[in-house]
């Protein structure tokens, strides 16, 4: 079967954008990286897809002001040139529009550093320290209009640690997001996903929501 075309939409670093580069190096998986989207001229990340030979665009947010629609359609014509067919969401600092969403429904991914739907937003890391959370982790889940509340695909749990800073926490989510971002995409480019009230399924059954086993 065709390998998937992907687009990857980054803003910054593009550490989990690497990690979908590297998977996407085995012929035998099922989806390749065709093309990195950021809206960030000078981010870490596009140096990384060009030294993996990946196509790589700049549509600058700030070009459009505030016409959220623009500056989208500007990235939907960017996706369609390369003929993409699934998109994921990797670090990529723009809240996007029910338009553009509707465009990729069901098609377009996200990671969330958290156990959503918990710590929905930003600065995760610090905010599960300051709750006393003994347990966070991170969501790989669809894309929908609200913000961090699509269907889940997939998540795991680390543990939070006695000493742990903002920064020591988020190493270890990281770890764990580079992880699950190839796994849950590799689901999505088998086509073994699907929507059903809201809530995803894989191969038919209820998406595991922690695959820690908790
Ligand atoms: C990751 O923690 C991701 O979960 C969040 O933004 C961060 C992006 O990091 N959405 P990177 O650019 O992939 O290194």
């Amino acid at each position: 079967m065709a390998r998937k075309r992907v687009a990857v939409l980054i803003s910054g670093r593009g550490s989990n954008l690497a990690a979908l580069i590297e998977a996407a190096k085995d012929p035998a998986y099922p989806a390749e990286i065709v093309l990195v989207v950021s809206n960030e001229p000078q981010a870490e990340g596009l140096a990384r897809a060009r030294a993996a030979g990946i196509a790589t665009a700049v549509v600058d947010h700030r070009a459009f002001g505030k016409d959220r629609e623009a500056f989208e359609r500007a990235l939907q014509a960017e996706l369609q040139a390369h003929n993409v067919e699934l998109v994921c969401l990797a670090g990529f600092m723009r809240v996007l529009t029910p338009w553009f969403v509707r465009q990729w429904e069901g098609r377009m991914l996200n990671i969330h550093p958290s156990l959503l739907p918990d710590f929905k937003g930003l600065d995760t890391h610090a905010r599960a320290l300051a709750a006393g959370a003994t347990r966070h982790g991170a969501t790989v889940h669809f894309v929908v209009p609200e913000l961090d509340s699509g269907p889940i695909v997939l998540q795991e749990a680390v543990p939070v640690l006695k000493g742990d800073t903002a920064a020591t926490l988020a190493a270890r989510v990281l770890a764990v997001e580079h992880r699950i971002y190839p796994q849950a995409l590799k689901l999505l480019a088998e086509g073994r996903l699907r929507i059903a009230g809201g809530e995803c399924l894989i191969d038919g059954k209820p998406a595991v929501r922690s695959v820690d086993g908790s």
